[in-house]
């Protein structure tokens, strides 16, 4: 059986939409994944525990959400922690997939950032394989039951099942990036958007500042 690690990037505790996804690849593999957080790889007093279980896995995950159309800062710190790491391994390095999901509903604003991965394993020497890229990602976190077969979500259910086809039968042939989003309406995820917006502005007072102009020149 493969030993699969995912590092996460998302710095959220709570309502993750790339710990939701960690949790159902580790379901549709039937099998546990170790999973850290960039956050705590960086804070770790004992990194080399968590660098030996990364050289040591034969499938590495990166689960991230897409941040200013790049990487969030902490996931970044922690890859540029682990590079020099990799680049003295003696050992085969792991193959690498990569899933970051976007708040935005058109999934191609991820390629970008899926390529500054495939860029770090060119540099480091982890073997790339593909990534995904998600749009309304923010669903995931909310309903991630709806991760199933039938639900708005399939889609990318549906991406998500072939990666670990993928994962499982242990091919070495590269493949193109995949995108996906949510099997919505443009008009309605938007709606739903600003929605969330204003019911949460509104609970933490802060309703005005949605209008707030702060680079406008007067
Ligand atoms: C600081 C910050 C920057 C973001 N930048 C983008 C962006 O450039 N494009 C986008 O589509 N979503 C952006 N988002 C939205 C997140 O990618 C989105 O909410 C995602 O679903 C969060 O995933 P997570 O729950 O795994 O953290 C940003 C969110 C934050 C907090």
């Amino acid at each position: 059986m493969s030993k699969f690690v995912a590092i996460i990037g998302s710095p959220k505790l709570k309502k993750s939409s790339s710990s939701a996804i960690v949790h159902r690849i580790s379901e549709i593999l039937h099998t546990d994944i170790a999973q850290y957080r960039a956050l705590d790889i960086i804070n770790a007093p004992n990194k080399n525990v968590i660098e030996n279980d990364i050289l040591q896995a034969d499938i590495l995950l990166f689960v991230f959400p897409l941040y200013v159309d790049s990487l969030p800062g902490s996931l970044m710190e922690a890859l540029v922690g682990l590079e020099k790491t990799l680049q003295n391994s003696t050992n085969s390095l792991p193959k690498v997939y990569a899933i970051c999901n976007c708040g935005f509903y058109d999934a191609e604003q991820t390629a970008v950032a899926l390529d500054i991965i495939q860029n770090y394993c060119n540099k480091t020497g982890l073997d790339w394989q593909y990534g995904i890229g998600i749009g309304c990602g923010g669903m995931i976190a909310e309903e991630p039951s709806n991760l199933k077969a039938n639900g708005p979500l399939r889609n990318i259910f549906k991406a998500l099942s072939e990666l670990c086809a993928d994962m499982l039968q242990g091919y070495n042939d590269k493949k193109e990036n995949i995108f996906v989003r949510a099997s919505i309406p443009r008009f309605l995820y938007h709606f739903g958007g600003n929605m969330g917006w204003n019911i949460n502005a509104k609970k933490n007072n802060a309703k005005k500042m949605l209008r707030a102009r702060p680079h406008e020149i007067i």
